[in-house]
């Protein structure tokens, strides 16, 4: 157990609150100090007097309790949290974090901590399916905090389906393994990182145009991790359907000579850190972008082509210093074709990733790739949220920054 092992578990309203006190024994027993939140909600399901038995710590309420206050008020326990776990996160408890509720005392303190905060959603099928959840849960990774995957099973209520709290074992294995994580919580620290993210779009005509199927998702993911890593970061975005990250600096593009004109402009004033290239650029554009509407006079149509300059391989070349991890998007011989580029363009790292998968390829929430470093190194990762696929390639790579 690393030094960093004070948790505050947030219990919700549902009735896998009862779980929770075996979650609370089980990360004591794991050596970590543990004090307990309770939501009105939660004390409908299970007594404050449980976790008072299990810590021997008072549970805390109320947000408004003056005795409570004078014990460890919400700022004090926001600050002497090394994490928070929400567990259960019922869909209430979700939706107030999404919003920045400062209602209750639970909404007070996880707007009043540094600390990283954990949530495991627990509810029914048909409530955790339902769009608005989904909406408030990316709105909380969105805030730079953790959701950890429900379960699939039988639920309390009858139903089988995803919506199960995990086991309070496998909970306090995830707690662990973040605490301990803790003292490198900032591996980009006074770094600055530049992203490329999303499609280009090349214009045939004033309506049309040439690109591709990429959403950005995994810039964007990357982005935020960067940030969350300490690093200063700037995004150079094809149009995409998402919210920049706050805290990100970022530069709207349209076609590929954009992309690149910007990413020049953002070196000037002194050269990156670390380049990711997670934009799917559209390789030609037309040779010339016809200024009014082509009209269907003909049955057929020959489009004239020409090679975009490769922006990754350009910023690899004028800026030696910078470590430049580029992504491979391969349908086939993905290993093979992923290398070729790492050496090709100049590459520190490649991420490659096989987008013939349409569980983990364009607009997928989840990923997987592996990770090849230009000094043989690999590492694979396997499926999960492309914000934790983020993660942990940003923690891969921070080590080989200079
Ligand atoms: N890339 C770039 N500019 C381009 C093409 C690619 O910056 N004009 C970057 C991408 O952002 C990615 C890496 O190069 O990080 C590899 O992109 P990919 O599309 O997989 O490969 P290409 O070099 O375009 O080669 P091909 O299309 O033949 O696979």
């Amino acid at each position: 157990m690393s030094e960093s092992k004070k948790v505050l578990l947030a219990v919700s309203g549902g009735i896998a609150a009862y779980k929770s006190a075996f979650l609370a024994r089980e990360l004591m027993r794991a050596g970590v100090e543990v004090r307990v939140l309770m939501t009105h909600g939660a004390r409908a399901f299970v007594q404050p007097l449980t976790f008072q038995a299990l810590t021997g710590f008072e549970v805390h309420t109320d947000l408004l309790d003056e005795t409570a206050e004078a014990g460890m008020g919400h700022i004090e326990l926001a600050r002497w949290a090394d994490l928070i776990l929400v567990a259960p996160a019922s869909a209430n408890t979700i939706a107030r974090i999404a919003q920045g509720s400062a209602e209750h005392l639970l909404g007070t303190v996880i707007l009043a901590t540094s600390a990283p905060v954990l949530l495991a959603p627990a509810m029914n099928k048909h409530m955790w399916a339902n769009p608005a959840v989904q909406r408030n849960c990316a709105q909380i990774t969105e805030l730079g905090h953790e959701l950890i995957e429900p379960d699939a099973g039988l639920q309390a209520c009858g139903d089988v389906g995803a919506g199960r709290m995990p086991e309070p074992e496998v909970l306090s294995e995830i707690v662990i393994s973040r605490l301990s994580s803790l003292h490198r919580a900032h591996p980009l620290e006074g770094k600055r990182v530049l992203i490329t993210a999303g499609p280009t779009v090349e214009a045939i005509d004033p309506v049309r145009y040439l690109s591709n199927h990429s959403t950005g998702m995994m810039g964007y993911a990357l982005a935020r991790a960067c940030r969350d890593a300490g690093a200063d970061v700037t995004l150079v975005s094809g149009p995409v359907a998402l919210n920049v990250p706050v805290g990100v600096k970022c530069t709207q593009v349209q076609s590929a000579r954009d992309m690149l004109e910007a990413c020049l402009k953002a070196c000037t004033d002194q050269p990156f850190d670390l380049m990711i290239a997670t934009a799917a650029v559209a390789d030609y554009r037309t040779r010339e972008a016809v200024p009014q509407k082509i009209k269907k006079s003909q049955d057929e149509m020959l489009l004239d082509l020409v090679k975009n300059p490769d922006v990754l391989a350009t910023l690899a070349e004028q800026f030696p210093l910078t470590f430049h991890v580029g992504f491979a998007a391969e349908t086939q011989r993905v290993e093979e074709y992923a290398k070729g580029k790492l050496g090709d363009k100049k590459l520190g790292a490649i991420v490659c990733n096989d987008v013939s998968r349409s569980d983990i390829g364009f607009g997928a929430v989840d990923n997987a790739v592996t990770l090849y470093f230009a000094g043989g190194e690999s590492l694979e990762l396997v499926k999960a949220p492309k914000d934790q696929i983020a993660k942990q390639l940003i923690f891969a790579i921070a080590p080989h920054l200079s």
